[in-house]
């Protein structure tokens, strides 16, 4: 599977055992809030994270954090379909920092499993900044000089 495409619930039912099983590896003494997150990757790995918590309060590593770690641990690629879960098991939406982490990885098409239905990223970040952004300037100063 190179190009993100539309899986089957079955699959994504999948992908949310993974979040709910790393879920349980959670490291957060803090907020008593565990998550779990897990991705599909484009040539169909599956990668997972928790969140990771700190003393220093704000040091927090979102369970997105060690999703992307992973995905660029173990042979890099892009993310396709994505979920996160709560202690409960329960779909939550990936905070607003980390869902400018999975545009950077995953870009518009990546899918979310969504507390309203699956989504794609551009739905959940609209007019998102990222690298295309950085690359225009770069080019108009190429342009220019
Ligand atoms: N958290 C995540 O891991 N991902 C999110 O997208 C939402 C929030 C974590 C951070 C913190 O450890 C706990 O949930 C409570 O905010």
């Amino acid at each position: 599977m190179r190009h993100s495409c539309p899986v089957e619930q079955r699959e994504w039912d999948r992908l949310k055992e993974h979040a709910v099983d790393v879920m349980g590896g959670a490291y957060a003494p803090y907020s008593h809030y565990p998550v779990g997150a897990a991705a599909l990757t484009d040539d169909g790995r599956t990668v997972v994270g928790c969140n990771v918590e700190n003393a220093a309060y704000g040091v927090v590593l979102c369970a997105e954090c060690g999703v992307v770690s992973q995905l660029h641990a173990t042979g890099g690629g892009r993310l396709t379909h994505f979920v996160c879960v709560n202690g409960d098991g329960d779909v939550i939406m990936p905070c607003g920092r980390c869902r400018q982490l999975l545009f950077e990885h995953g870009g518009r098409d990546l899918e979310l499993w969504t507390v309203s239905g699956i989504k794609t990223m551009a739905e959940v970040l609209p007019d998102a900044f990222g690298p295309d952004d950085l690359a225009l300037v770069a080019t108009e100063q190429n342009g220019t000089r």
